[in-house]
């Protein structure tokens, strides 16, 4: 039996918490921070581990995921979900309304006109006001059952604001942020890359660990309600409303209309803005507002008469491939790279794209002096489409793997069969070490400013430095041989800042030190578990996946990257040089552990310099901006808009006066 008071304060949790995700995920408007989240969020799962019973289906902890499942079921839709009729230009648009007028007798049929979000449309069944089942589009009659992986997305409501049953379609997506983070990464792992959000949401969806989806951070739109005169609705733009008074999260740039003026306008206005948008649309799509004229209008077998796609022209262009290098990372992965005659694509000009690996290039037969259709994957990252092979002449190379690193002529190769990227294995390679350097001196890591890439190329060049440890036994006289451009008050600016990076702490060493896929969170997580680098070097794989967020792969990278004799070399001589390598301030004492803490306005007590050391060493994280992430804002006299942003992130605010007060520093 659970008592009273336990099912009372879980049920209490279990509202609080959606109540936040709803405004973080549907509104864009944070109430609590992060932290504050995350206490409740282990609260309440908690509670759930003691009392499994308290479980329900609209629990936030499935949010995270969790499950693995042996595959997907195919169910059938209960209506058929159609697809649009496309059209391309103002000639076709000006033809659907008159084809519409025409059927309907009316003149000024009223429209809605909603962007077309590239993503993979879903179908959501809720009965008294639960998700019970979320449905792939498949073949329009059956679909995969996906409810699992749906309940992971948060701005798809678990729970209704109404107990009614419902069922609703919308379109899932991947935000171009996301998408070009999990490029990066699989890049780096040697993994094949999507090709855009649409693709990547589509392989998301369709994979068997839950949590793994809830990591991809997808997204929804909810535009479509399955037999509207049940809920009394006349038109798409109250339903519209009506899903949003539900907790979906439904387009803000939705506009009635009733001119094919109107549409054009709409349609021109995105075409010019679209890349401002933070997911990708392909188009509109323009919908008879009225449903009675909908129900007049009817079906075709494929596809509603009441609505069509006008999709906006593709961004692509031609241009011919002058070369092809080969790059190489830290990692060693190397990484073909086209470089074009430039060319104009989306505001910028194009100059190289990422062939990504030579299965790639093996797949579109890329060669060098080939023509090729280019577009930007997410609206950002340039890439081939495909080759124009009408326009060959003869005159095309075709590329070779090679068979030495392009960098040091080290011996190349896989690191397991299943990895599409060929990695250059010598470990001396000074490609690598360079690309290690820039890490190691980056913002994030070891914070050594006036080490930009340029400098960092001349000292791996003069021979002055053969791995990352030897920054610190640089010296006045061996940065001097460098010459041109480097002079003493450089040299002492440069030594300074590496003496000062000493202390970063354990968190920053292991982010620089570029262990495969451990990135900030990570590396602050593995620091705030071990505390000391002799801790690490001496976890067993079990150790290292009890930790949240840590699965098997990356359990094993972690595992074999401390097992290797360099790394150890690199460490040990990083102990003897006085680089900091355990995190005292990470242990429970931090009176600020994991807290992001920015300060505006004029400071009376201390410098900012001061008080962000102040909040470092006492295991907080400094930050000059304030984002929705931040946890505390300090301000002083005049403060401004940074003030102004946290009010409006709902992020807690403290003067300067309390903030000491609180925490007696
Ligand atoms: S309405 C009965 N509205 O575009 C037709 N579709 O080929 C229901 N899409 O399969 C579709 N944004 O995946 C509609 N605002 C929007 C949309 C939208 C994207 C997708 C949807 C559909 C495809 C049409």
């Amino acid at each position: 039996m659970i008592p009273e008071n336990i099912k009372k304060e879980y049920n209490e949790l279990k509202k609080l918490i959606e109540k936040y995700n709803y405004h973080y995920y549907v509104l864009n408007n944070p109430l609590i921070s992060d932290t504050d989240y995350d206490k409740l969020f282990n609260k309440l799962v908690n509670l759930e581990k003691k009392y499994p019973e308290l479980r329900t289906p609209d629990s936030p902890s499935y949010r995270v995921g969790g499950k693995v499942l042996d595959e997907f079921r195919t169910v059938q839709h209960t209506t058929p979900m159609l697809s649009l009729d496309n059209t391309y230009n103002e000639e076709e648009i000006i033809e659907f309304t008159n084809r519409v007028s025409k059927l309907l007798n009316i003149d000024n049929v009223e429209y809605t006109c909603e962007l077309k979000i590239d993503g993979i449309s879903i179908s959501l069944r809720y009965e008294k006001g639960l998700l019970v089942q979320a449905i792939t589009r498949g073949d329009g009659l059956f679909g995969d059952d996906v409810t699992e992986n749906v309940k992971t997305i948060r701005s798809i409501p678990l729970r209704l604001k109404d107990e009614i049953d419902i069922e609703v379609r919308g379109e899932i997506f991947m935000p171009k942020k996301e998408f070009l983070k999990i490029n990066e990464l699989r890049e780096e792992e040697g993994l094949p890359v999507f090709a855009n959000p649409r693709n990547s949401t589509a392989g998301t969806i369709k994979l068997l660990d839950t949590s793994v989806v809830s990591k991809r951070h997808l997204d929804s739109f909810i535009y479509y309600i399955l037999s509207p005169e049940n809920y009394n609705l006349n038109t798409q733009y109250e339903a519209l409303e009506f899903l949003k008074n539900l907790g979906f999260k439904i387009n803000p740039h939705t506009k009635k209309v009733s001119s094919v003026e109107e549409i054009i306008d709409y349609w021109k206005y995105w075409i010019e803005n679209k890349s401002k948008l933070e997911y990708d649309v392909d188009g509109m799509v323009v919908k008879v507002n009225s449903f009675e004229y909908q129900g007049l209008l009817g079906n075709t077998a494929r596809s509603p008469r009441w609505a069509i796609a006008f999709k906006f022209p593709a961004e692509q262009a031609i241009t011919k491939v002058k070369e092809i290098i080969f790059q190489v990372g830290s990692t060693g992965i190397i990484t073909p790279v086209a470089i074009f005659e430039p060319v104009f694509l989306e505001g910028s000009t194009v100059q190289r794209a990422s062939l990504h690996n030579f299965e790639y290039i093996k797949e579109r037969d890329i060669r060098i002096n080939d023509y090729v259709k280019i577009e930007k994957a997410g609206g950002i990252i340039p890439q081939v489409v495909n080759v124009i092979v009408e326009k060959r002449n003869g005159d095309e190379i075709p590329v070779k793997e090679p068979e030495k690193c392009p960098v040091c002529g080290g011996e190349v190769g896989k690191l397991n069969p299943s990895e599409v990227a060929i990695r250059c294995l010598n470990p001396l390679c000074k490609a690598k070490l360079k690309r290690n350097l820039e890490v190691w001196v980056s913002r994030d890591a070891m914070n050594i400013q006036g080490l930009g890439p340029k400098l960092i190329d001349r000292i791996v060049e003069a021979k002055l430095i053969e791995k990352v440890s030897d920054l610190y036994s640089l010296d006045h006289f061996k940065l001097a041989t460098l010459g041109h451009g480097v002079g003493p008050k450089m040299i002492s600016k440069i030594l300074q800042q590496i003496e000062d990076s000493k202390k970063r702490g354990l968190d920053k060493v292991l982010y620089g030190l570029g262990i495969p896929n451990v990135g900030k969170k990570i590396a602050k997580d593995l620091a705030k578990k071990f505390k000391s680098i002799n801790n690490l070097m001496n976890a067993e794989y079990d150790d290292l996946i009890s930790i949240e967020g840590i699965g098997n792969d990356i359990a094993q990278q972690i595992y074999d990257f401390f097992k290797n004799d360099r790394v150890r070399e690199i460490i040990e001589d990083l102990k003897k040089s006085g680089v900091k390598l355990e995190n005292e301030d990470m242990t429970s004492e931090g009176i600020f552990n994991g807290m992001s803490i920015c300060a505006t306005g004029e400071l009376e007590r201390m410098p900012r310099s001061k008080l962000k050391e102040l909040i470092e060493k006492n295991g907080g994280v400094f930050k000059d901006t304030v984002t929705k992430k931040l946890d505390l804002l300090v301000v002083g006299k005049n403060a401004g808009s940074k003030l102004e942003k946290a009010k409006k992130f709902g992020i807690p605010i403290m003067t300067e006066e309390e903030f000491f007060n609180k925490y007696k520093l």
